[in-house]
C-alpha cells in the first residue's frame, strides 16, 4: 500500500544528514483519553495512527531506524486490564499492519524481555512478523516491548558470564555485541512527546550521545510533521561527543 498520507518534506530539512536511528517514546496515550472522558486503553487505539504515520513519515523522509516504546519492563505495574489490553493490542497492530509495512520494506524487530508473562501468542505474532520482513532493506522498525534499558544490560552481562569472557576481556564493544541488536547503530535522537522530560528507561545504553527533544504533544495527537520538526532541531544542535568543535 503506499503511503496513505503523502506530505511534502520540509526544504529545511538538510536530508544528508537525517538521523540514521530514532527513538519515539509513545507516551501521554491515558491523558489523551482522559481529556475526552474517554477510558485510557481508547487512547492506546488511538495512538496506532500516530505510529503509522510516524513510520511512514521516517521512511520517507529517510531514517534508517525507528525504535518505538510499546511497553517497559515497569508497565507490568498497571492494572491488569490495562496490562491485558496492551498486550493484546499490540499483537493485533502486528497482525493488522505487517502486510503493509513489509509491502512498503520495513524490517520488523523487537527488544524486550520475551518472558513467561508475555502470551504466547503474542510472541508467536512478533515472531511471525519478523519472519516475513526479515529481508527488507528500506528501514528497520524496532519495537521495544516488554523493554527496559536496565534489562537489556542485564541480559546482556549474563551472555557474557555464559559466553566465559574475563574481566580483562570485558569492554564497552563486548558488552554492545551482546545488547538485543547490536546491528542497529547508536541512536542519534530519541524524541519524547507528551510533556514528560525523562527517558522512563528507554535505551539507557545506546542513548549516551543522542540528541533529546521533548514536546507536549499527546501520543495519539502525533503525525510526521512533529518528527520532521525533531529533526530540524536535531540538524541545528552541535553534536561534539566530548571532543571541541572543529
Ligand atoms: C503510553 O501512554 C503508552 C504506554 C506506556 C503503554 P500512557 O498510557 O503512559 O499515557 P499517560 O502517560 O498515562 O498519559
Ligand atoms: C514510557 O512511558 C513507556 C512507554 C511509552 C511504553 P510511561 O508512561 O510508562 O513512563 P512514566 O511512568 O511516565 O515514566
Ligand atoms: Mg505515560
Amino acid at each position: 500500500m503506499p503511503d496513505p498520507r503523502p506530505v511534502p518534506i520540509p526544504a529545511s530539512i538538510d536530508r544528508k544528514r537525517v538521523p540514521a536511528h530514532i527513538g519515539l517514546v509513545m507516551d501521554g496515550n491515558g491523558r489523551w483519553a482522559t481529556q475526552r472522558g474517554l477510558v485510557r486503553t481508547e487512547g492506546h487505539a488511538a495512538g496506532e495512527e500516530a505510529l503509522v504515520d510516524a513510520a511512514y513519515g521516517a521512511l520517507a523522509v529517510g531514517v534508517k531506524c525507528l525504535t518505538v516504546y510499546a511497553f517497559s519492563t515497569e508497565n507490568w505495574r498497571r492494572p491488569l486490564d490495562e496490562v491485558r489490553y496492551l498486550m493484546g493490542f499490540n499483537e493485533s497492530l502486528l497482525m493488522r499492519r505487517r502486510d503493509e509495512l513489509n509491502e512498503v520494506g520495513v524490517r520488523i524487530v523487537f527488544s524486550g524481555r520475551r518472558d513467561r508473562r508475555v502470551p504466547r501468542r503474542v510472541l508467536a505474532n512478533m515472531e511471525a512478523a519478523q519472519e516475513l520482513t526479515k529481508n527488507n532493506k528500506v528501514m528497520t522498525l524496532n519495537m521495544a516491548f516488554n523493554y527496559g534499558g536496565r534489562a537489556e544490560i542485564v541480559d546482556a552481562v549474563k551472555r557474557l558470564v555464559e559466553d566465559g569472557i574475563p574481566a580483562d576481556k570485558i569492554t564497552e564493544k563486548t558488552i554492545a555485541q551482546r545488547l538485543y541488536h547490536p546491528e542497529l547503530p547508536d541512536l542519534d535522537l530519541v524524541i519524547r512527546p507528551s510533556g514528560e522530560t525523562r527517558i522512563s528507561n528507554f535505551l539507557l545504553w545506546e542513548i549516551a550521545y543522542s540528541e533529546l527533544v521533548f514536546n507536549d504533544i499527546l501520543w495519539p495527537d502525533y503525525r510526521r510533521e512533529h518528527l520532521y520538526a525533531a529533526i530540524e532541531e536535531y540538524q541545528g544542535r552541535q553534536r561534539r561527543f566530548g571532543g571541541v568543535d572543529s
